[in-house]
């Protein structure tokens, strides 16, 4: 038996640290924040044909988009999530309907807050209760990779798991360690005091499947060839300093990075921010260095919050634009374009 309508909220996310780890099948600390994208969903009848089908309305672009669940085509654009979130789903085994689907959102796009994991895991919840709202609970992991082939297959970004654990994950006052190997999500309370996150527009737009992130992907798997190991995580610094270049630099900085990661959980544990600071500092000293999906406009962003005195300052998400995110001590004030974010919880269904 279906309801006649269903709703979902998912939030976007903020990475405290830990890039381009998780297809590395290592480790990150990211959080989800308190915007995200709203889908409504109600039963639509039948065509003319008697064929059920999908309209789905994207409120904030004023775009429509209409298609047959017998014969999902691909797409374009958000089209593309919405579609490859619908067969996907259906693919999985979820009973779908036919459905009208109300889209909006308040999560900024191309700003690197995963405002497309925010869309696929809203529409994942909203469509899976309108067919079968009796599903109880769901394996959040099993939503994660559904919405990750989404990204991978549908949209052509070859990314990992990492923003749609956070937003299916996400609690408030909580960022969420992710070892991508065991697939484990540890909550660690993130206590800020007086000091604040805040997240700055480099005012380039980030797009992952049209930046140089499938490259930096593939230079990775390219690494593990070379190394003989199936992902960096196993990888032995000793052999990594052999590598040529780029492999090197790009296993150099997942190393550094997973071990940036666990000194983080201890900074937080210990309440000690400044150290957060220092971590945020190294983490885009190696994601600019070595990594290299720095831009001008990104390390621009950057040296106006560590001017402003943030405690410290990085690149965020996939790289190559986006926002940055900054540390700052209560005694500082954070750049007036900047604006703060707080963890927050993670995706539901609203019942109104
Ligand atoms: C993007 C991808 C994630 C992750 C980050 C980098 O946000 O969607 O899977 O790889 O970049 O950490």
């Amino acid at each position: 038996m279906s309801s006649e309508v269903s709703a979902a909220f998912a939030p976007g996310r903020v990475n405290l640290i830990g890039e381009h780890t998780d297809y590395n099948l290592g480790l990150a600390l990211p959080f989800a924040i308190a915007e995200g994208v709203t889908v409504r969903a109600r039963v639509l009848d039948p065509g003319p044909a008697g064929e059920a089908r999908v309209s789905a309305h994207a409120a904030d672009l004023g775009e429509r988009d209409e298609f047959l669940l017998s014969e999902v085509p691909a797409g374009e654009g958000w089209r593309a999530f919405v579609r490859g979130t619908v067969a996907e789903l259906a693919r999985a085994g979820f009973p779908l309907v036919g459905s009208s689907l109300e889209i909006a959102g308040n999560l900024q796009q191309g700003a690197g807050l995963s405002s497309s994991a925010a869309l696929e895991v809203a529409l994942a919840l909203a469509l899976i209760d309108l067919g079968s709202p009796a599903v109880g609970e769901l394996d959040r992991m099993d939503i994660a990779r559904l919405c990750s082939r989404v990204e991978n297959d549908w949209v052509g970004a070859q990314t990992g798991l990492l923003d749609q654990i956070a937003s299916l994950y996400g609690a408030a006052d909580t960022a969420l360690c992710v070892d991508f190997r065991a697939l484990e999500v540890t909550p660690v309370p993130l206590h800020l005091g007086g000091w604040r996150l805040v997240l700055l527009h480099s005012g380039e737009r980030h797009a992952n499947a049209s930046s140089g992130y499938n490259e930096r992907r593939a230079e990775c798997a390219r690494a593990c060839e070379l190394l003989g190991v199936d992902s960096l995580r196993e990888a032995d610094r000793a052999a990594v300093e052999r590598l040529p270049d780029p492999e090197r630099l790009r296993a150099q900085h997942i190393l550094g990075e997973n071990e940036r990661v666990r000194e983080a959980v201890r900074a937080l544990e210990s309440e000690d921010l400044p150290r957060l600071g220092e971590l945020l500092n190294a983490s885009h000293a190696s994601l600019r260095d070595l990594f290299q999906i720095s831009t001008p406009a990104v390390e621009v962003a950057v040296q106006s919050l560590l001017r402003a005195g943030a405690s410290g300052a990085r690149l965020m998400g996939g790289g190559f634009g986006g926002s940055v995110l900054g540390l700052f001590a209560p005694e500082f004030t954070a750049p007036p374009a900047a604006r703060e974010v707080r963890p927050s919880a993670g995706a539901h269904l609203l019942r109104d």
